[in-house]
């Protein structure tokens, strides 16, 4: 049987951390989108057209190295925004949305245009100061080179594009429920995700 949780937020709002653990709890397969949209900027800023690349995605593409980097980030926010980009991505999220023995997908659209049909929906949101800091921080870990405010800038520019694109911008489905992760440790972020999902299984 098919139950979806869709998950969208903003970059680094921790959406990614708590689908994984949500996944892991319940036995669902889990998908990052990002990743898809990052495999594509990748292969666009190495001269591929976008639309080719999406088209011709494979799994060796998505499970591939480098594509957390920033620039890679940005492509990827860049590649999102182009129609054609998400139509060529669209029928391999839904399927996998509805698969048998339940799903887990994050991005920035699952519960408004993926899935609008999700069991459960969360939208997590962090201030954009908190989602730089922690950006940065695993950015630094993973040995890149990147001022704060640096990250602080990609935040809020991959925020307005993101948000402001005519196709599928990130907004909470009319029925999502919201977590703030500022204030939050993940234990206690993840716990209001599992309290969310558990009440939509019933
Ligand atoms: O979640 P992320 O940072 O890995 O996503 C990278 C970019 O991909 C993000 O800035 C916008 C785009 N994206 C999207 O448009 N729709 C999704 N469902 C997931 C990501």
């Amino acid at each position: 049987m098919a139950f979806t949780i869709a998950i969208d937020g903003p970059a680094a709002s921790g959406k990614g951390t708590i689908a994984r653990q949500l996944a892991a709890r319940f036995g669902y397969a889990h998908l990052d989108t990002g990743l898809l949209y990052r495999a594509v900027g990748k292969q666009m800023l190495d001269g591929r057209d976008p639309l080719d690349a999406a088209q011709a995605l494979t799994p060796e593409d998505v499970a591939g190295e480098g594509l957390r980097t920033n620039a890679v980030g940005q492509a990827a926010s860049r590649v999102a925004a182009l129609p054609e980009v998400r139509k060529a991505l669209l029928d391999f999220q839904r399927a996998f949305a509805r698969r048998d023995g339940g799903a887990v997908l994050d991005g920035r659209d699952i519960g408004t245009v993926i899935c609008p049909e999700a069991e459960a929906k969360i939208f997590v949101i962090a201030s954009p100061e908190t989602r730089a800091e922690r950006r940065h921080k695993e950015l630094v870990e993973a040995g890149h080179d990147l001022s704060y405010d640096e990250v602080l800038a990609d935040v809020h520019e991959r925020d307005e594009r993101d948000m402001g694109r005519a196709d599928a911008p990130l907004k909470p489905a009319a029925d999502a429920v919201t977590i703030d992760t500022t204030a939050l440790g993940i234990d206690e972020a993840v716990a209001r995700a599992i309290a969310v999902v558990e009440a939509a299984r019933g």
